[in-house]
């Protein structure tokens, strides 16, 4: 086995502690291969397995689209695949642990080729123990990056396939905000939907939470970048673009404008675009000229994902969340005041260190009180690196177990409720795909980000369609197609 180059490990409280006066680097970046890459990529397949949020989705698509742009093919699974390249993600315990079980998988790959190439690049990646352990019991792995290099991995890739390298390139400490990705989102399984970074990093430090020493710094993209791009996805033919930070209201803060997310907002909208949706806003950085813009422009999508984690304030207080349960309930009164056809998600964590029975109830009372449409709801997993994972905790596993399944069920209950009220009402679909369970069925997303299935062809997708509903489940809605 070779020996491994050592560019640059991670760190993660160098990660989380940018020098906020280094100026930001904005610069477009080169992402031209060289002619030796491309040669040898020419015909070969790849293999992406992609974990966690929407920021990774849209991180494989930029190596998918580099990897394209050296002739190499894209393939499903990881048999017989040249590169096999796992994009990671480090929010909760499970999902590292499924990382090394499908390392495993992959070594047999590389057992019968020795020629295949095993990356590593993502959340996990920016863990300095985690990539000690993938070192030390998966030595075969030949590139580890991370997720403030992908500019640089079509240079990684010609290293480690010229020069027959193995190298490890993490970096930590990022300004850099990277402009010039290839805008086709040739990866996605069709040209309907995109995804469009405004912003990377997180600034909050919830005492759970590992996004910002994995993903450092907020950092903003600029205005005219944005739009520019959204102008051109709209120019391609593509119906919606999702605007993605892990706090989009915190959008432009950087910059010193605390306002610059509804103005962002709108000009966006201004594109024409049909569908405009954008994940995840920070409860206490919502400013109420964001909901104006979204009563104002019909292309804005009344859907809301809000994350709350805990209805209980000590919990809240605990978890370094920035705003009180009286306050979050007063945003959602304000936005359904405005809005008052918005659909409303949410982020629950259950069994934070020492969450009383109390606090436990008054989650499960907020949960009453805001009636969401659908929520996801996790155990909470200590991150090591974070605050929270020193907390003492006596909570047993078996009472967060009992409670995450007392939650489920009311969630469900409420989200059971809000998607009966839909049968007999007429929605509008955007299609995106045959469906994945029936073939004769063609699913997409109404304006509330509701699932709907409908009997149908392909000619469908792409199109937006009125569906009078006819049956509602707890997670889609089934429909008959309506003539225009
Ligand atoms: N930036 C977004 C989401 C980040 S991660 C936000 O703040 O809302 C997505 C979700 O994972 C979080 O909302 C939280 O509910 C959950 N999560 C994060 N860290 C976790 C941990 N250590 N254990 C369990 N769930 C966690
Ligand atoms: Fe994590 Fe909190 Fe930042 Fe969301 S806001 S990414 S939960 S630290
Ligand atoms: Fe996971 Fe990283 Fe996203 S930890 S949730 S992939 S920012």
């Amino acid at each position: 086995m070779k020996k491994h180059r050592l560019v640059s490990l991670p760190n993660l409280k160098e990660a989380a502690g940018r020098n906020l006066s280094k100026p930001i680097d904005y610069t477009k970046v080169n992402l031209q291969a060289s002619s030796f890459l491309s040669s040898w990529g020419a015909g070969k397949t790849f293999c992406i397995k992609t974990y966690g949020c929407q920021a990774n989705v849209r991180d494989s698509e930029i190596i998918k689209s580099l990897l394209l742009s050296i002739g190499m093919v894209e393939q499903d699974d990881f048999l017989g695949a040249s590169l096999i390249l796992f994009n990671t993600c480090a929010v909760r315990e499970n999902a590292e642990n499924h990382l090394y079980g499908e390392l495993g998988r992959a070594k047999e790959n590389y057992d019968k080729n020795h020629d295949c190439i095993i990356g590593i690049c993502g959340c996990v990646m920016q863990e300095e123990f985690a990539v000690k352990h993938v070192l030390k019991h998966f030595p075969f792995v030949s590139m580890i990056f991370g997720t403030n290099n992908i500019t640089s991995f079509l240079s990684l890739l010609n290293d480690v396939v010229q020069y027959n390298q193995s190298i490890v390139d993490v970096r930590s400490n990022s300004d850099l905000v990277p402009e010039g990705f290839p805008e086709d989102r040739t990866g996605r399984s069709s040209s309907i939907t995109a995804f469009v970074n405004i912003m990377y990093g997180c600034n909050k430090f919830c005492t759970y939470c590992i996004v910002p020493y994995t993903r450092g710094r907020e950092r903003s993209r600029k205005e005219e970048n944005i739009i520019a791009e959204v102008k051109c996805l709209k120019e391609q033919g593509y119906k919606q673009v999702t605007l993605l930070g892990q706090n989009v209201d915190a959008y432009g803060k950087d910059f010193g404008d605390e306002y610059a997310f509804a103005g962002l907002l709108e000009k966006v909208a201004q594109t024409g675009i049909e569908r405009v949706r954008f994940v995840t806003p920070y409860p206490s950085d919502f400013k109420t000229e964001v909901f104006d813009v979204m009563a104002k422009y019909d292309n804005i999508m009344p859907y809301l994902h809000l994350p709350v984690q805990s209805g209980s304030d000590a919990i809240l207080k605990k978890m370094n969340r920035r705003y009180t349960r009286e306050q979050y309930l007063s945003i959602v009164h304000e936005l359904r005041r405005r809005l008052p056809d918005v659909f409303l998600s949410t982020d629950i964590i259950v069994g934070f260190p020492n969450e009383s029975d109390q606090d436990f109830e008054d989650t499960l009372s907020l949960v009453k009180e805001v009636s969401y449409d659908a929520a996801f709801t996790f155990i909470y997993s200590p991150r090591p690196g974070t605050p929270a994972a020193r907390m003492e905790d006596k909570v047993s596993m078996e009472t967060k177990h009992e409670r995450f399944d007392r939650l489920k069920a009311l969630i469900d209950e409420c989200a059971q409720k809000r998607a009966d009220a839909y049968i007999g009402k007429t929605v509008e679909v955007l299609f995106e795909k045959v469906s994945d369970k029936d073939k004769t069925r063609i699913s997409g997303y109404d304006r509330h980000n509701k699932l709907v299935h409908v009997k149908g062809d392909s000619s469908l997708i792409g199109t937006i369609r009125k569906v009078k509903v006819t049956e509602s489940h707890l997670y889609s809605l089934i429909g008959e197609l309506l003539d225009d």
